[in-house]
């Protein structure tokens, strides 16, 4: 796998470029390939131009005999900077830079002033659209909606903290075959026409009830085949019908929206449908869809089935919509990235109308360039059987229970803590309010923690016990590691916004110097997380960093210590990174626990 090369760095890909050119003048456009030093006994950064440069060059009447003297020629020209303590050449003309520890803690206390948004990465994509949650109306979001709208959001805070504009877009199924049956259903039930959320209730139950008389009575199912021709046509009846469903539906998935704290936009697919006859006409234009057993398709090389653009009875489809909606979203919305977060399972049907979209010329060939768009495929969730998860052995499992049952664990867990505290003789006064919002943010943050924290493509096995355990590599131990560090800066009596104007933070110790390191290299994990759209790597960075923090923490004494207010410092300048953190993966920190 070829390792990722931020252009977000302390050792700036400008004074590598200066360098590379005072060593190499003959070689004008070198890509700067700097990672952070896997060994960290050899230094901080490394820069691994000169291997390449060598094979690029040799033979061509240089003066360098082999990758070696040209790594160390690079590390000679390096222009002098205060942000250096050293440097070596290590194997074949690697450059090892060790940052000053004057200058990393500078930087650090420069960032409590200014602010954490100072360290944003600088991304190259202005507007981007995150189309994700985008579950299907009248049926129940299930928990792969759950981990779109988990991990689609994560993207989407990233970004946002990149300062690109995100459209944030819920591609909901709202026009779907299903809603022939859904109308047909509504009429019968309710002839007079007048229905509201108490008249339909439960829209699973109603959906599984008109699924169940679709497939048993043919009558409904013709009726029910003409309502979609109705809907699709424009009759006013059939309109309103769909739009009450669609409503109720709607006011469902905001409940879980706001819960989660997820703010999403929708523009359902019924909105590209205007969009469709224009977009094929254009595509046609170009010669891409042709005739196929009575549909029209779009041949795509290498792939044994077409993508099939208007079905045999002239209806479109969920491929058409999207052909629509892309080109939407290029030219009314103009978007640069679009990023669609689904299951893998639809890997195929994104390949596909990408590559048509490339055909068409609505997308460069090369996928360097600008406009691009990108499938965020992720595993399914598993149950500790191994299997889908579900409920009982039929069911899937519901959302709205899986929030509720997390938030319960949580309280519980809250309240047997609280019991052995008294029995200490220590004084609890948790409010009931302040112990119900305490478990809604430790159990949803457990929750999203869990899904994020693996490489998006694998499974993952939905597990309570795991995901609320307060150790490991959980939510739970984080926010608790945070809320620690915030009550020892408490604790200590100092006002941390004294410190920042008047104190002096130093790197002396190992574990302070680490820490501090760890703490620079944080727009850098941003920026590898956003490139690669995986949330996973900003979820190992904090918990690296917790894990630094206690390395630091019990080999240097902070409160009462002769370097007490530099430490105090330390310990703030991890709890601001470490609630960016959370923000980014939507966790909200809690301070009292
Ligand atoms: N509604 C689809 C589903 O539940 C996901 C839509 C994803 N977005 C898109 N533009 N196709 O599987």
């Amino acid at each position: 796998s070829s390792k990722f090369h931020p252009t977000t760095l302390p050792i700036t890909h400008n004074s590598i470029k200066v360098s590379i050119k005072a060593t190499l003048p003959e070689e004008p456009d070198v890509v700067p390939l700097i990672v952070a030093c896997a060994k960290k006994e050899f230094g901080d950064y490394q820069c691994n131009n000169a291997m390449s440069l060598w094979s690029k060059t040799k033979g061509k009447g240089t003066n360098f005999k082999g990758p070696q003297p040209i790594g160390q020629a690079i590390m000679q020209n390096l222009p002098t900077s205060d942000m250096i303590e050293s440097c070596s050449i290590a194997g074949p003309g690697f450059v090892n830079v060790k940052l000053s520890k004057q200058w990393m803690a500078k930087r650090i206390q420069k960032m409590l002033k200014d602010g954490i948004d100072t360290w944003a990465p600088k991304l190259s994509v202005k507007r981007a659209i995150v189309d994700f949650s985008s579950p299907n109306i009248a049926k129940e979001m299930h928990v792969g909606h759950l981990r779109s709208t988990i991990i689609g959001d994560t993207l989407a805070r990233m970004l946002e903290y990149c300062k690109v504009e995100v459209l944030r877009r819920n591609h909901v199924g709202d026009w779907g075959t299903q809603f022939g049956m859904l109308i047909e259903f509504l009429f019968e039930k309710f002839p007079s026409g007048e229905v509201n959320d108490q008249a339909i209730g439960d829209l699973e139950v109603f959906y599984k009830a008109s699924k169940q008389r679709f497939d048993s009575d043919s009558d409904f199912k013709e009726r029910a085949q003409q309502a979609v021709v109705s809907l699709q046509g424009g009759e006013e009846k059939y309109r309103k019908a769909w739009a009450q469903i669609c409503e109720i539906s709607r006011k469902g998935y905001e409940k879980v929206y706001q819960r989660l704290g997820v703010h999403l936009e929708e523009k359902g697919e019924s909105f590209y449908n205007p969009y469709i006859p224009g977009t094929l006409d254009l595509l046609r234009e170009k010669g891409l869809i042709e005739e196929s057993e009575g549909a029209q398709v779009i041949f795509i090389e290498g792939k044994k089935i077409p993508l099939i653009v208007v079905k045999r009875d002239g209806g479109f489809n969920y491929a058409s919509t999207d052909l629509a909606a892309m080109w939407y979203r290029l030219n009314v919305e103009k978007a640069e990235w679009i990023i669609y977060v689904t299951d893998v399972g639809q890997r195929e049907h994104f390949e596909m109308f990408f590559t048509a979209a490339k055909r068409a010329g609505w997308l460069p060939i090369d996928e360097s360039k600008y406009p691009k768009t990108s499938h965020v495929g992720f595993g399914l969730v598993l149950g500790d059987d191994g299997k889908r998860f579900r409920t009982r052995s039929t069911e899937v499992v519901k959302l709205v229970d899986l929030l509720d049952e997390a938030k319960t664990r949580c309280k519980a867990a809250i309240k047997e803590q609280e019991e052995a505290r008294i029995k200490r003789g220590i004084v609890v006064d948790w409010t009931d309010e302040e112990r119900d919002r305490t478990a809604e943010e430790v159990g949803y943050g457990a929750v999203k923690y869990a899904d994020l924290k693996n490489n998006r493509l694998t499974n993952y096995t939905f597990n309570f016990d795991q995901m609320l355990n307060d150790k490991g590599n959980t939510a739970v131990y984080l926010l608790y590691a945070h809320a620690r560090i915030c009550s020892i800066i408490r604790k200590s009596g100092k006002h941390i916004e004294d410190l920042k104007k008047e104190g002096e933070l130093i790197l002396e110790k190992d574990e302070e110097r680490k820490l501090g390191l760890h703490l620079l290299q944080f727009a850098e994990v941003v920026e590898e997380a956003c490139t690669n759209l995986l949330p996973n790597v900003l979820c190992e960075y904090l918990y690296d960093l917790s894990e630094k923090f206690t390395g630091f923490y019990s080999e240097c004494q902070v409160v009462g210590s002769a370097e007490e207010t530099s430490r105090l410092l330390l310990c703030e300048a991890t709890a601001v990174v470490m609630r960016k953190c959370f923000h980014l993966l939507g966790i909200t920190p809690v301070y009292k626990i």
